[in-house]
């Protein structure tokens, strides 16, 4: 982050990219904290000249106060460097030099949460991208790698706990009541993984030992009083190292591995070296408190960042736009585990629904990028779905092509190759060449071309020859920036079913060509194709499908991404008035009837979202008339088959209030979706018994479920439980949040209105980003019907929301500003309050680069 000056911000380009004119060995840091509010940073830097041409040092410093520098221990006057309020600029230096240098920064008002904070009375750290340079002038990127030796100082009894990176070396006790630890980092690193963190933390202990007979101590810092809500994270690390070591073969490289939960913290969470430092919602996780959706995220999370060590931190970044070189990798990492340990066959339907959901309207608005963008003002800004998630998918193509085995010996050759440098994207691919015979040059094109392709499928069967054909076209639309699209290489993991439903071939297509023609000999009769099984690539895919087959392929294929593509197929052609609900209820009948998969079966029986629903509908959008035929199907569907919803609900019943463990998380999932139905019916006497279902409830799960299903009743059942949860969860931030979302996600009466007055809670704060996503972020990206309302207010709500936020928290605005990105798909009633909105934030004196960098994006209009 970075508050705009006059002048234009700057924009970084991939191409321009060169290396470093100096290296730092070593890093030695005293950290002395005084109190919340100063702390000083005395930093001592080995500095190798990297250049033959006496390249001046400029390093990155912002937000501090520049105390003294001195040059091979002797003080430097004011002439000797220059200052300014990002850099500090040293021409005349020796080819190796010893530079110290004495900042003074304040953490409590550092609001953005990178840097060095304060919050709750902790002080910790969050140096992805560019925090570091909040603490001391430095080299902030990624491909300037030093070991780190680091000392704090500070009052035992509000800092008792003192956390950096690495191993514990020393730690004493000093004068007037203050303590002192030192710790090292055997490992070079980047700055951008390192960690600090000082205050007054529990600490729960457990240990691991590595298939090498390594003892690894872990240790989990989290508030006081939370100590009971760390166990399931603290075994989902050691599942995901067990996982790491049989699946690739590594080892964790360090003694100790610190974990420390905090609850202000802009992401997920933070794969610092040997010292992670998360959002706490990701590790405090018990049945009362958190869902079963909670506890799958905090294993996710916790293996991803766990996972980092290798991919991110043994081997990191050349540049960040490499970004997806570690991020990619790392969720396809990620994604292997939890479909190996948790296992279930809704997995992959989640990951894809979340891909559609997030990912796809991305590359298909003003904010497309390529996996690996090409330039950036605030890179904080690109830290999204398309990096992320899209980047994981190009892994998961290149796993597919190479075999799990080949893969992981071409990702134990990247390491090895690398390890302990900052590689390229470029790296990765070379390895995994070495391991297949499969030319990978043409694949590369998917990390530089943004946009979503298409695939046009068109079928023909010949009876004489018994042959059946398959034309593929592919294409993508252009995106900012990018006009001409090549084509693909793409997998189409494809079978073909009759029209019984029994398999009649399977084949994995690899297209390279704008058209291709692929036949299959020997079929009886027209099959159906299921041409994207698993959903083997990340394309939007057209096929003219009859409603009977898609029902086919529903009850009788057996990959369930496949199964559920269908249903959603079927849905939504209903939704855009292309098909009779009849033959929808039917299907979900006998769903109802004959699937024995909970989880499978709630999927399957799930609604498109309002947001899917929203991003298919042709242009211009009509929300509110869209969105209401869609509380339409679920109201026909609850009536007509209420009795089976009653059934499912009861033969469920036995999974209510017993332990999360996958398979009861699948049968609570089923039991969610019942009640939601059944409430949908809009009988008084569902709404009774959601009641009290939430009166029974033992778990977060259930009670967040009854509560859900009520939160669109009109009445006083509804209101009695949202106050009565407000007031039981007063004291536990995390579960408030959940009341928070239920709040900015309410359909029933004015929105708007209702966010405002959450707002002014005694419990809102601007500065805690968990309970501006919960409240507001749920508002803007998952309720439509309220952002879009015809009177405009949504979008005042979107404007002065941003103004405030902004001036707090540059990186939550950037994202949340993301709210309005498709605004030009909407009808003119919409789409013109949102423009105005746009123009007004624009407009704005002193906008962070953040925001503008967004905003700007959006309002360009690009095509009609
Ligand atoms: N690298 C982190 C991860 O993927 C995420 C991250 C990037 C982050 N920048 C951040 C987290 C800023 C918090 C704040 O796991
Ligand atoms: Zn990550």
């Amino acid at each position: 982050m970075s508050a705009r000056s006059d002048q234009s911000p700057t924009r970084v380009l991939r191409s321009e990219y060169q290396p470093p004119d100096w290296r730092i060995d070593q890093v030695e840091l005293h950290f002395d904290i005084q109190s919340h509010d100063c702390v000083e940073v005395h930093s001592r830097l080995s500095l190798q000249s990297q250049s033959d041409n006496e390249a001046p040092l400029v390093l990155a410093g912002r937000h501090m106060q520049l105390l003294g520098v001195q040059l091979d221990g002797k003080e430097l006057s004011a002439d000797a460097y220059t200052l300014s309020d990002s850099e500090l600029r040293i021409e005349q230096l020796p080819p190796s030099a010893m530079l110290e240098i004495r900042t003074r920064i304040n953490p409590a008002t550092n609001t953005a949460l990178e840097g060095l904070y304060a919050a709750e009375g902790l002080l910790s750290t969050q140096c992805e991208a560019h925090g570091f340079s909040r603490i001391t002038y430095f080299l902030d990127r990624p491909d300037v790698l030093a070991r780190y030796r680091v000392t704090i100082d500070a009052d035992t009894q509000t800092f008792p706990v003192l956390l950096s990176n690495g191993n514990r070396i020393a730690e004493q006790d000093l004068d007037d009541g203050r303590h002192r630890v030192i710790w090292e980092d055997p490992f070079p690193k980047p700055c951008y993984l390192f960690a600090l963190v000082a205050g007054d933390l529990a600490c729960v202990r457990d240990s691991y030992t590595t298939t090498s007979g390594r003892d690894i101590a872990i240790e989990f810092y989290v508030e006081h009083g939370a100590e009971t809500r760390c166990g399931h994270a603290i075994e989902a690390l050691k599942q995901a190292m067990r996982w790491d070591e049989s699946t690739y073969g590594l080892e964790y490289d360090l003694d100790t591995y610190m974990v420390v939960a905090v609850s202000s913290f802009n992401m997920g969470a933070m794969e610092n070296k040997g010292l992670n430092i998360f959002n706490d919602r990701y590790v405090l996780v018990s049945s009362e408190t958190a869902t079963d959706t909670d506890f799958e995220l905090v294993t996710a999370i916790i293996g991803h960042e766990y996972f980092h060590n290798w991919t991110g931190n043994r081997v990191t970044c050349r540049d960040w736009f490499q970004l997806s070189l570690k991020e990619g990798l790392t969720v396809f990492r990620e994604q292997q585990f939890m479909q190996d340990t948790v296992g279930t066959s809704t997995q992959r339907i989640e990951q894809v629904r979340m891909l559609r959901e997030r990912q796809f309207p991305e590359d298909a608005g003003p904010l497309a990028h390529p996996v690996r963008p090409d330039s950036y003002i605030e890179i904080n800004n690109f830290y999204t779905a398309t990096v992320y998630e899209k980047g994981a998918e190009l892994v998961r193509m290149l796993h597919q092509m190479l075999g799990q085995e080949a893969f992981a010996r071409g990702l134990r050759r990247y390491l090895q190759a690398n390890d302990g440098t900052a590689a390229t994207i470029e790296d990765f691919v070379t390895a995994l060449q070495e391991q297949t015979d499969i030319d990978l040059r043409p694949f590369f094109t998917w990390y530089e071309q943004a946009g979503t392709p298409v695939i046009h499928l068109k079928d023909s069967y010949d009876a004489d020859r018994r042959q059946y054909q398959l034309a593929v076209t592919q294409g993508t639309a252009p995106t900012p920036g990018q006009s001409e699209k090549k084509p693909l290489f793409i997998p189409l993991n494809t079978a073909l079913y009759s029209p019984q439903g029994q398999q009649l071939a399977a084949q994995t297509l690899l297209l390279d060509q704008q058209e291709q023609v692929f036949s299959f000999e020997d079929i009886a009769e027209k099959p159906i194709p299921a041409p994207l099984r698993e959903f083997s690539a990340p394309v939007n895919l057209n096929f003219a499908y009859d409603a009977d087959d898609l029902v086919t392929l529903v009850l009788h294929e057996s990959d369930g991404f496949t199964r559920w593509e269908a249903m959603q197929r079927l849905y939504m052609a209903h939704l855009l008035d292309e098909l009779d609900v009849d033959l929808l209820i039917q299907a979900c009948s006998q769903l109802l009837g004959k699937e024995e998969d909970a989880g499978l079966l709630a999927s399957l029986l799930s609604l498109p979202s309002e947001n899917q629903l929203l991003e298919k509908a042709s242009v211009p959008i009509q929300p509110h008339a869209l969105l209401a035929r869609r509380d339409q199907l679920l109201e026909q569907v609850g009536q007509q088959l209420e009795s089976q919803w009653a059934d499912l609900l009861q033969s469920q019943a036995n999974a209510a209030n017993v332990a999360y463990s996958p398979q009861v998380a699948a049968q609570r999932s089923l039991r969610a979706v019942a009640l939601r139905y059944l409430l949908a019916t809009g009988e008084q006497r569902w709404q009774k018994q959601a009641v009290n279902l939430y009166k029974q409830a033992q778990n977060m799960t259930e009670c967040l479920a009854a509560m859900s299903a009520l939160r669109d009743c009109e009445g006083e059942a509804r209101a009695q439980v949202m106050a009565d949860f407000r007031q039981r969860w007063d004291q536990q931030p995390l579960v408030l949040d959940k009341w928070f979302s239920l709040q900015g996600t309410t359909q029933y009466g004015d929105a708007v209105a209702r966010v405002r007055d959450c707002m002014q809670d005694p419990a809102f704060s601007m500065k805690n980003p968990n309970r501006v996503r919960s409240l507001i972020g749920a508002f803007l990206m998952q309720n439509p019907r309220g952002l879009h309302a015809l009177d405009g207010s949504g979008y005042v709500l979107w404007t002065e929301v941003l103004f405030e936020l902004d001036a707090v928290n540059p990186q939550v605005s950037a994202r949340l500003a993301q709210a309005l990105a498709n605004w030009q798909r909407f009808a003119d009633d919409n789409k013109k309050q949102m423009q105005q909105s746009l123009e007004k934030v624009l407009a704005k004196p002193g906008i962070s680069n953040d925001l503008y960098e967004i905003v700007t994006k959006i309002a360009t209009v690009t095509k009609a």
